[in-house]
């Protein structure tokens, strides 16, 4: 069976010297771009997750290089680098767990040691910005022909937050496994967590699902224990947004809960992701930074309050998956089963890294 999968949600565009995110925080209610002409308000459009998914945070940073770039090329007074680098230090503060960020960073930092001039840091970090985009979706198109190739047809499918074309440059990670995977027919439905506090489940996954008309059912991440029992999945798919070199794997909080929840119900656990979400500089996932996030954010719902007046909350944007429980992590460059460092180590080898 082969399915047209359209696909035509873009998050992020870099057109006229302006950078336009679509604001993930209205989605579905309203679709609005919001432009961005600098480096600053990038930062705070990423803190405040006007674009979010680890894929999209790094290459909306990059592009917050080259309005950077643009800026001071316009109106400095001083040194041009100094300016530059002060705003990819506000672009890495912005949020600390999704490697993309650094990773997309390094890159522009690598580009802006070969430049001389302003004029050329604004031409090359362009350049680089927009082949991190493309190269993003083609990869995800790579992860999602891969990914889906393990899945047995005939079952049903759950996923957590929202890793598609949202998440990314085009097409998403776990979501392009599960794309790829219904236009092959190898899937009867998808399941989607809502992901409280941000819904990014409810909002966001199940609006790309249906505009692709993937049939899908949300559920409370409460529920996912019984979906599981009933088996009614053959695969829990999700992303990640830092993978540790022995394959530990940091995702939105609630990830680690259904890894326990697949294998205690012989449910296979896959985690899609680029190879850049792998940080080789990290020996485990104890050592990776865990976001915590505002207690209103729990409390309540936009601007209305839920919780009873005088609650508290503990509110950790991710959680930790050790990789005993992973059963494969499927990136751009191939699977590695039952990953651990030298299956990571093999792979980023062989990706010629
Ligand atoms: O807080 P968010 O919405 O940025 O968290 C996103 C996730 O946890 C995704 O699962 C992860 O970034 C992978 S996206 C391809």
């Amino acid at each position: 069976m082969n399915r047209s999968v359209p696909d035509p949600i873009r998050p992020i565009r870099f057109d006229a010297g302006k950078l336009h995110l679509l604001d993930q925080r209205l989605l579905p209610a309203e679709s609005r771009v919001n432009t961005y002409d600098d480096a600053a308000s990038v930062a705070v459009a990423i803190r405040e997750m006007v674009v979010r998914g680890a894929p999209a945070i790094g290459i909306a940073a990059a592009f917050g290089v080259v309005l950077a770039c643009d800026r001071v090329r316009d109106h400095h007074a001083g040194s041009w680098r100094a300016e530059v680098d002060a705003a990819i230090e506000r672009l890495a503060a912005a949020r600390p767990t999704a490697v993309n960020l650094f990773w997309a960073l390094d890159r522009m930092r690598a580009v802006l040691e070969r430049c001389d001039t302003v004029a050329e840091a604004c031409a090359a970090t362009f350049a680089e910005a927009q082949a991190m985009l493309e190269a993003d979706i083609a990869a995800n198109r790579r992860i999602g022909a891969a990914g889906a190739a393990l899945i047995e047809p005939g079952r049903a499918v759950l996923t957590h937050c929202n890793t598609g074309s949202l998440a990314t440059g085009g097409f998403g990670t776990a979501l392009g496994v599960i794309r790829a995977s219904w236009g092959e027919g190898r899937i009867t439905e998808v399941f989607a967590d809502e992901t409280r506090p941000w819904l990014q489940g409810s909002r966001l996954t199940a609006w790309e699902l249906l505009q692709d008309g993937i049939p899908m059912q949300l559920l409370c991440e409460g529920a996912a224990a019984s979906l599981l029992q009933a088996g009614r999945v053959g695969w829990v798919i999700v992303g990640a947004d830092r993978i540790a070199a022995n394959g530990d794997t940091a995702n939105k909080i609630g990830t680690y809960g259904l890894a326990l929840l697949a294998r205690a119900h012989g449910v296979g656990f896959m985690v899609a992701a680029p190879l850049n979400t792998v940080d080789f500089g990290i020996v485990e996932g104890s050592a990776i930074p865990i976001e915590m996030r505002a207690e209103s954010e729990v409390l309540g719902f936009g601007d209305q309050a839920i919780a009873a007046p005088g609650a508290r909350a503990w509110n950790p944007a991710f959680d930790v998956t050790p990789a005993e429980l992973i059963d494969v992590i499927v990136t751009e460059h191939g699977a590695v089963h039952r990953p651990d460092r030298a299956g990571l180590t093999a792979l980023r080898k062989h990706s010629g890294g």
